[in-house]
């Protein structure tokens, strides 16, 4: 029988691909996203499902008709996420609430809806994207980083709580990616960005650089692949990294001490000029 697959923010980008391989490799998706009419698709066994991960409402209704249609849930896929560039003093509390409010709350409350379906049958995957920005901190990127983290500590608290109900919950941390991340998902605070900031500096510095390391990224579907061996290999990791750059820190976050690896950082960065 073919496993049923629910991906969050699968209109482009990571979700999009994985939505993509998995149909390829006789899965059952269901691509959730705010924009169905975005995903033109006639593939077989890939259903683009209406899903706004910040509204309870619409969230019950699509498990409601997953359910309806295929009687289960076996893998949940956390991927929707965008983010917040800001520093602290200049941040909006409506800014600083969206950011956990789609990257956060929105993997409790689809988490929260899928759960008992998964739990009812004895077995499910969730896998949550997260983001080696989910293990290392960097400069304007603090609510994006935070929230990335959050998504870290979910993965690690739900295993022990779902594991007696056979539920695995693993965590892929990507590095930069060429998806639509920089162009359409990086969300700019006005006075951050304004050129008589006194983080202007830093700005000129590090956006840019930040936006050229996405979009010369690696290929979305690398992401997918790991999604794909994380779902067939019971024996999968907790969590995963993907992508050059993930490759590049991770290991010397684990390394070094936080002194190290933040002068390494600064230096990569150019964080001191
Ligand atoms: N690209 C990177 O360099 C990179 C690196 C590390 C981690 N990640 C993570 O990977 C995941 C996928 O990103 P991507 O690179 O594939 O980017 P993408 O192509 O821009 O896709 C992002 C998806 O997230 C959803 N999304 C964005 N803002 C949202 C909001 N306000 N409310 C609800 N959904 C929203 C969108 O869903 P709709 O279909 O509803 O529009 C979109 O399909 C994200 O969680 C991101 O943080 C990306």
């Amino acid at each position: 029988m073919s496993q049923v697959v629910l991906i969050t923010g699968a209109s482009s980008g990571i979700g999009k691909a994985s939505a993509l391989l998995l149909t390829e490799r006789g899965y059952i998706v269901y691509a959730g996203t705010r924009t169905p009419e975005k995903f033109d698709t006639d593939t077989k066994n890939l259903h683009v499902i209406q899903l706004d991960i910040t509204d309870n409402k619409s969230i019950q209704r699509a498990v409601i008709d997953i359910h309806k249609e295929q009687g289960r849930i076996d893998v949940l896929v956390n991927n929707a996420g965008y983010g917040l560039v800001s520093t602290v003093e200049d941040v909006s509390e409506e800014e600083m609430f969206n950011q956990f409010n789609v990257n956060v709350f929105g993997v409790f409350r689809v988490c929260k809806e899928v759960i008992p379906l998964m739990r009812e049958n004895n077995s499910g995957v969730i896998i949550n994207i997260s983001s080696f920005l989910g293990k290392i901190g960097l400069p304007l990127l603090t609510f994006y980083n935070a929230s990335k983290y959050a998504v870290e500590g979910i993965t690690d608290s739900l295993r022990y709580e779902l594991k007696d109900f056979n539920i695995r919950v693993h965590s892929i941390m990507p590095g930069f990616f060429s998806t639509n991340f920089a162009k359409d998902n990086l969300v700019t605070n006005a006075a951050t960005f304004d050129e008589a900031s006194p983080y202007a500096h830093l700005v000129s510095n590090l956006a840019p650089n930040i936006v050229e390391q996405i979009n010369k990224g690696n290929d979305a579907s690398e992401a997918a692949e790991l999604m794909l061996k994380i779902i067939e290999d019971e024996g999968a990791l907790a969590r995963e990294t993907v992508g050059d750059k993930a490759r590049q820190f991770i290991p010397m976050r684990r390394e070094l001490s936080d002194e190290d690896f933040e002068r390494r950082v600064r230096e990569y960065y150019r964080l001191n000029e």
